[in-house]
Order: C-alpha cells, then structure tokens, then sequence
C-alpha cells in the first residue's frame, strides 16, 4: 500500500488493506476536505445520528466568541442516548459493560441492565434532594456503579464532578467546597495492587468542616467496616432495596447548552481549573471522534484503560462507547496484579477488539519483557490507542509488534480535558508516522504559530492552537470566565484563537508532533499536575520556607518531579526530613504527586521579576549547560 497517499518522509507504517476498506472513515482525504468546506454541515449531518427530544436551532452559535454554544435550542439528553436508545432496539438484551474487578470478580450488563441499574440510582439520587442543576461529586474507582452514578446524574440533569480516587482529602474538599456538592458518592474502599484503597474514610476526612453537605451515598465494594454517620451517611444497597428505587426514572429534557459536568485539571496556578462541559455539543463530539478514530462497531469490545476520574474515562469509558451501542470493557486494578500479564490475559478472555491506554502504561508493561504477552493470543485486536503524552518510538514499536502482531494502526489522540475529545489523531485508513498523532480531525482546525500568530516552517517548534470552534470544546471555567479567557484566548485574541497551551512542530507532511506544555504544568505518567500545586504542598510543610519543582525525564513516567526546597530556620535536610515531605506531598494532593527526590538547596535561581527560574535547575538537575542568565537576579 505504500505510495497510496504520496510519498511520506521518514518512518510511515501503512495500515493493512482490510482495515482500511472496513473503516468508518475509509475516504479521511475527503471527509476532511468536505468537513473544512462545511464546518457546519459535518457536525449537523453527526448530530442527527443521535436522540433529540428537540431539534436545534442553530448548529453553532458564534455570536459571543470565545462563549461559542452549539445546537442551540435543540433538547437532549446523554444518559437517554446511552441507554434508552438502545433498550428500545435490539440491542436491548446485547451486553452493555463487562466488569473485572481486581480480585477476579466479574460483573456484567446488558443495555437493558444497565438502563434499569442507572434509573434506580437516578431515583435514589432525587430522594436524597438531587435536582437539575445540582453538583454531585463522586470519589470512586472503576467498578460499574460509578458508570452508573454518572449516568443517573446525566439522565436527571444533575452536574457530575468526579474526582479521580488517587486524589488526597485536602483535593477532595478543595473541589467538594469549589463545586458546593450537596451529595457525595463513594464507595467503603477499593481494589489496588492488592491492598484496599480507603474511599470512604477519605470522605469522611475531607468532608469534616463542609458545612453543606448533605448526604453520603456509600457503595460497597470490598465489605471493609467504615464509620456511618447517622442521618448523612447511606448505604446504596439498602437504598436499591426500598421502594424509592423503582427501575423507572424520566430522562430530563436538557438543553444542547446546559452543563453536563465539572472536571477540575491542573494549570498554572496552585488552584485547579474547573473545566465546565455541557450536553449536547459534547455528545455529538465524543461519539464523532470515537466513531471514526476507533472505528466502532456496535460489534465490537471496546476497552479504554483509563481511570473514570480522568477526562479519559468521562469520554470513552462512560459515554462514548454506550453512545455507539458497543460493548464496554472495564478494569478495576494495577495493570500488574497480580502478574504482569494481567491485561494480556484479560484481552484473551474477553476477546477485546481495541485498547486504549497511555504510554506510560505502555512502557510500564514492557519493562517486564515481551514472554508476559506472548503467553497469550491477543489475535482479537484491531487496533491500538495512546493518549496522555507523546509516545516515544520505542514503546510505540514494542506496542505495535508484541501487542498489535504489526497488524493493528495505533492511534495516538493528542487531546485535553479542555477539549472534550480527540482534536489531533489518526483514523485507522491513515499512514502513521510513531510518535505523531498525526493531522487534525474532521472540522478541527489547528496550526502550530510564532508569537506573532504566524505559522512556522515545518519541523520548527511554536504554540499549538486551534483556530475554530468545535462542539466538544469546554465553555468556561466554572464560576471563573475571566481565568477562562485569560487562560486560553488571550494569547491570540485578535484572531480569536483557542491556545492549548503546548508546543509542537509541524513536518513536510503536515503531520503534527507535539512536544510538551509550555506553561507550568507537568505531565507525569499522563497526569496532569501543576508545578505551583505540588510547590504550595511542599511549604504547607513548617519545615520549608520555599520550594520549586521541575519534571526530569523518567524511563517509565515520561517526567518524574525533583523538588528543591529552602528550608526553615532550624530544620535541617536529613533523610528523615526529606521522607517526610514526600510524604506530606502525598497527604496534600496524593500519591500521584509524589516528587522523586527532595533536594534541601540555599536559594533558588529567580529572575529579577521573582519568578523561578525552572528552566535552570533543569538544566542543574540533568547536567546540562544552563544557557542565558542575563535575566537572573544573582
Ligand atoms: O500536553 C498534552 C498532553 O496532555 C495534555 C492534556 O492533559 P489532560 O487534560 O490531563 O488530558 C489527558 C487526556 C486527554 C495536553 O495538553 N497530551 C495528551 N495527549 C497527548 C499529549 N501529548 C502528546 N501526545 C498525545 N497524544
């Protein structure tokens, strides 16, 4: 097939001809052609594959830029198009989630299943005083009640605000208090590498001096006693029992435009960003791209191994795969539990078609060697995903002969929590090159730009933006729109560009590789963590009077953190100390944010400004020359 699309440079791999003859986007040439000449067209004519109880008015509304809304005056509703649209059809008795817990336990639904599970909580949800427009925040793992949970918000207008189960308390009563969630959702613990993980516990630590919550809905998933206060605290299962949670429950008309949920990512500042998404653009935008980037099939058994915490799991675990009617595979624990060929064994079981996961995930698995998943036949997969950092070619190598048998197209989806869904990635009928996610999807247009806005030579590095709105895209920051405008349209305000705030290089193809952020904020093992975030834990500590972090290359991580720290008067740097701080990082935003080293240092390098001078102690860290220091104060 080489040549089919010109003569690519450096390394391309083409995708075999059965996948490209079966592919939902067999002809990407056109598609992309058709949907740059009609933006709107191509998202209308996608729209009407899904359930309105109202058309739209209007497919895009730009009348107040950057507050784009789309569809508006259509009324719809996600948990109705995840479910109900199905349970009326034949897919009615067709399984909906295959769920392995980490201790072997399995659990499965059917559409039919999962629609009567979802109303029963819906309804659990309205008894406790859940109304549209309320926030509900949920601090689970991945077990099938927090699909759930979040579908009854979704089917009841409720506004879901997942925080991801690693977080620490003091994360968690930052975005329960942000958010002013009356109700929280929990579980007694969860599964991890063999240990239970204290969801409740947690709960209750971080809820103490929250004032507005209400009431505590509790899951019970590994039977581990946990206090109950009285008159707050319920368990889901006696609620499930009682006749409040009959197996019927109205899907809420929702406006295209009314908020679907909160998700708080990292950015420059020490405080979150609530990212605000709402209905009926993002469900057009998600379905959109996994349709045609992943190819799905109601036939198929689609497994994205991210955690429901993330935007990952929001998109194409909970929403995106029900959308499309196809089956759901979901994982409750460590990918190495308890042997490293945990996932190859599952995808042999389960005949999964498609794995998404990160490479850190990936380079994870590959550094037990490839006679774990030899052991199995993973024949069953057709393609493979990546998302969360740049795939470095050797894991995108491995990843594709020991995993995919060289058969399977990887997709390497360049995205953000910010955009809902896939903004740069392949579709499987494309050329890849490893370690680009190559071109923009339908209707998104993006160019990498100097500080003028103009777009640079291939292979020189710039900012990459995106120079159109698309329906997936957040609509602000939650009860901030300044931040929202100052954060990602100031940069090009004059040409009302979206500035993602990473950089990346364009090549002679038109292939996109991008590079990493641009701002102060580190991606470890595809998390998303704010210097200033871990910086405001380390002094949170009597002992440290200042404190900066930088990201150092790390073989399975892509960045591990490297704290430097001025110690207080009377402190001394031992190893005790240092621990200690690790520790209290742990305790402050959770084990994700642990930094790698602590270094006890006499001043860090500033600029006359007093801004630290990251790109120095980098260079320190890594033995490098530091370059320019005109700009430093001493
Ligand atoms: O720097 C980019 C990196 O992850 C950031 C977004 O992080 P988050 O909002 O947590 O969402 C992660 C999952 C969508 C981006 O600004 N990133 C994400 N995907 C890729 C990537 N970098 C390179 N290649 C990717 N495929």
């Amino acid at each position: 097939m080489a040549g089919q699309n010109g003569d690519l440079q450096g390394d391309v791999f083409y995708p075999p001809e059965d996948i490209v003859k079966n592919a939902n986007a067999r002809d990407w040439e056109q598609m992309q052609k058709e949907a740059a000449e009609d933006l709107e067209g191509f998202w209308e004519a996608e729209a009407e594959k899904y359930h309105w109880f109202d058309k739209w008015d209007q497919v895009l509304d730009d009348s107040n830029p950057p507050f784009y809304k789309w569809f508006t005056g259509g009324k719809t509703n996600l948990a109705y198009n995840c479910l109900d649209v199905h349970v009326q059809n034949s897919n009615r008795n067709k399984l909906a989630l295959i769920w392995e817990g980490e201790n072997d336990e399995q659990r499965t639904f059917s559409y039919y299943a999962l629609y009567r599970e979802t109303c029963k909580f819906a309804n659990i949800l309205k008894a406790l005083g859940v109304e549209k427009g309320d926030r509900v925040t949920l601090y689970m793992g991945p077990v099938p009640e927090t699909v759930m949970a979040m579908l009854a918000c979704a089917r009841i207008g409720a506004i879901h605000s997942v925080v991801f189960a690693g977080f620490s308390k003091e994360a968690l009563r930052e975005r329960v208090e942000d958010s002013q969630s009356k109700v929280v959702i929990t579980q007694d613990a969860g599964y991890r590498n063999g240990s239970e993980v204290p969801l409740k516990q947690t709960v209750d630590k971080a809820i103490r001096h929250v004032g507005f919550v209400e009431n505590v809905l509790v899951v019970q998933r590994t039977g581990s006693e946990v206090h109950m206060e009285q008159g707050r605290d319920h368990w889901y299962h006696e609620l499930a029992e009682m006749p409040i949670a009959s197996r019927d429950c109205e899907a809420e008309e929702m406006d295209a435009e009314d908020m679907l949920y909160l998700l708080y990512t990292s950015g420059t500042t020490g405080k979150p960003k609530a990212i605000v998404h709402t209905t009926g653009g993002y469900m057009v935008g998600i379905a959109t791209t996994l349709r045609y980037v992943f190819d799905l099939k109601p036939s198929d058994r689609f497994w994205c191994a991210a955690d429901p915490g993330w935007v990952t799991g929001h998109s194409y675990i909970v929403y995106g795969p029900l959308l499309l009617g196809a089956t759901n595979f979901m994982y409750e624990g460590a990918p190495t539990y308890p042997y490293p060929n945990r996932w190859w064994k599952m995808i042999e079981y389960y005949g999964l078609n498609i794995l998404y996961t990160a490479p850190t995930a990936v380079r994870g698995l590959m550094k037990f060697g490839r006679a774990w998943p030899d052991r199995h036949n993973l024949s069953s997969l057709r393609l493979l995903g990546s998302v969360g950092e740049p795939i470095n070619p050797e894991a995108w190598k491995w990843y594709h002969e020991v995993i995919g048998y060289e058969q399977c197209p990887i997709m390497d989806t360049w995205w953000q929590t910010e955009t809902g869904g896939f903004m740069i990635t392949p579709v499987p009928s494309m050329p890849l090159k490893p370690g680009s996610a190559t071109k923009p999807f339908f209707g998104v247009e993006a160019d990498v730009v100097n500080d003028d806005g103009e777009s640079v030579d291939p292979d020189e590095e710039g900012y990459l933006v995106i120079k159109k709105p698309w329906p997936g895209m957040l609509r602000t920051l939650y009860k901030d729109e300044e931040r929202f405008k100052e954060t990602y349209w100031s940069k090009f305000e004059d040409q009302g560009w979206y500035l993602a705030g990473d950089s990346a290089k364009k090549d002679e193809d038109g292939y996109f590789w991008v590079i990493g952020r641009i701002d102060d904020v580190l991606n470890v093992a595809g998390h998303r963590l704010g210097t200033a975030e871990v910086e405001s834990a380390l002094v949170s500590h009597d002992a440290v009077a200042e404190a900066a972090v930088i990201g150092v290359p790390d073989d399975v991580k892509g960045n591990a953190i490297h704290a430097y720290v001025i110690l207080t008067v009377g402190y001394e740097g031992t190893e005790d100390l240092t621990d200690e701080l690790v520790e209290h990082v742990a305790d402050e935003l959770g084990p994700i944010a642990k930094p790698a080293n602590v270094e006890a240092v006499d001043s860090l390098p500033k600029t006359r400004s007093g801004k630290i001078m990251r790109r120095v102690l980098r260079a320190k860290a890594m033995g490098e020359e530091v370059g320019d220091l005109s700009t430093m104060a001493d």
